[in-house]
């Protein structure tokens, strides 16, 4: 049971690439500690648990029999979300599950219904919400100063950085295809600066480091809403050189634009009453810990999850229509898709 004052008690299901973020999140934090690890490489799972001080497991069984954990965040592939996911809410468990929240609208929607069935906090691992960057746009469009959003354009184009790219993710049936890895980030952040759900979307994609790969390394989904206005959001991991990085991220308004661009000072926002900046940047360690600050909010009952759980599944529901798109190369309108 939560008690209120003491450290919730997590556990990380599966120890790769991005469970570093949330141990190095919940180091700095005294709300939440860590408490038990586990991974199907049981080896790595004791030599984590070691370096962390706390238990380690070669399977979730075991991690979710353990009374310590109250909260669980899930850090394995994206195609066992949602088995996982259930497991860990049958468990009596909260959950933070990385995104894509599942790899279908149905999967996404079971776990939403077990969550409030058990009265369970769910949050999906939305972080880009919870950078500087973002959350300083977001106060922009609130205050008013750019009146209402028209049109979002989101870039995030980088080279072939990161070795989790070479086994599942480049499998679509593992992953999901780059739509619902990588693409959920930005339609997400799109959906949420324009302020109401996308209706369309189209995508072109290309295998840009190699025509062998089955996913769509460089992808550009267009979202259309029903209110007028449009998004166009572009991501690569195909860039020459590997190193290369280039971000943009406006949103136009009917009274001025909010922009923050990779070499930018911080975000930029114009209005007819003038030019207006702030020093931000785009670091990630504070988006973890924020993002987990708010799952234990949540689970105190002191805050909603962020993102709300709908606008998780919407994004799985546009992401897999992107990929429809990307087979069918026409317009999907989201919530049509199969
Ligand atoms: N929020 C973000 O910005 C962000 C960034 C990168 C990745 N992710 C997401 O995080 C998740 C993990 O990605 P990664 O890059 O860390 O992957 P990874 O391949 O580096 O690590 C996955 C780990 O899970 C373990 N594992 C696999 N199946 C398991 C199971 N059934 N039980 C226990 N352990 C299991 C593997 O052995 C591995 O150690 C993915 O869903 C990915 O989409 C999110």
């Amino acid at each position: 049971m939560t008690e209120q004052g003491t450290p919730l008690g997590v556990g990380i299901v599966g120890v790769g690439g991005i469970a570093l973020s949330h141990m190095a999140a919940l180091r700095t934090m005294t709300s939440a500690t860590l408490v038990a690890v586990c991974d199907v490489a049981a080896d790595h799972a004791a030599e984590v648990a070691h370096l962390e001080r706390c238990a380690g497991y070669g399977s979730v069984e075991e991690l979710l029999d353990d009374d310590e954990v109250e909260a669980v965040i899930v850090c394995t592939p994206n195609m066992t979300h949602e088995q996982l996911g259930l497991q860990v809410l049958a468990a009596g468990k909260h959950l933070l599950m990385e995104k894509p929240l599942a790899l279908t609208g149905a999967g996404a929607r079971s776990l939403a219904a077990e969550a409030t069935a058990r009265g369970l906090a769910l949050a999906v691992g939305h972080t880009h919400r919870f950078t500087d960057q973002s959350l300083a746009i977001r106060r922009v469009i609130d205050r008013g100063d750019i009146g209402v959003p028209r049109f979002v354009r989101i870039v995030i184009n980088g080279g072939w950085i990161w070795p989790g790219w070479q086994s599942w993710v480049l499998n679509p049936e593992l992953s999901g295809g780059h739509s619902l890895h990588n693409g959920v980030h930005l339609v997400d952040l799109a959906t949420w600066w324009i302020g109401e759900p996308a209706t369309s979307v189209f995508s072109v994609g290309q295998h840009a480091t190699s025509e062998a790969l089955d996913i769509y390394d460089y992808l550009v989904m267009e979202l259309g809403f029903d209110g007028g206005a449009a998004a166009v959001c572009e991501i690569s991991r195909g860039e020459r050189p590997r190193s290369a990085g280039y971000l943009e991220l406006t949103v136009v308004g009917t009274e001025g634009v909010v922009s923050r661009t990779w070499d930018a000072e911080g975000v930029l926002a114009w209005t007819d009453t003038g030019l207006t900046a702030w020093g931000v940047d785009g670091a990630g360690d504070r988006a973890f810990v924020r993002e987990l600050e708010a799952f234990v909010a949540a689970i105190r009952g002191d805050g909603e999850v962020v993102p709300p759980l709908s606008a998780a599944i919407h994004a799985v529901d546009i992401a897999v229509a992107s990929e429809e798109s990307l087979r069918e190369s026409r317009t999907i309108r989201i919530g049509a898709s199969a």
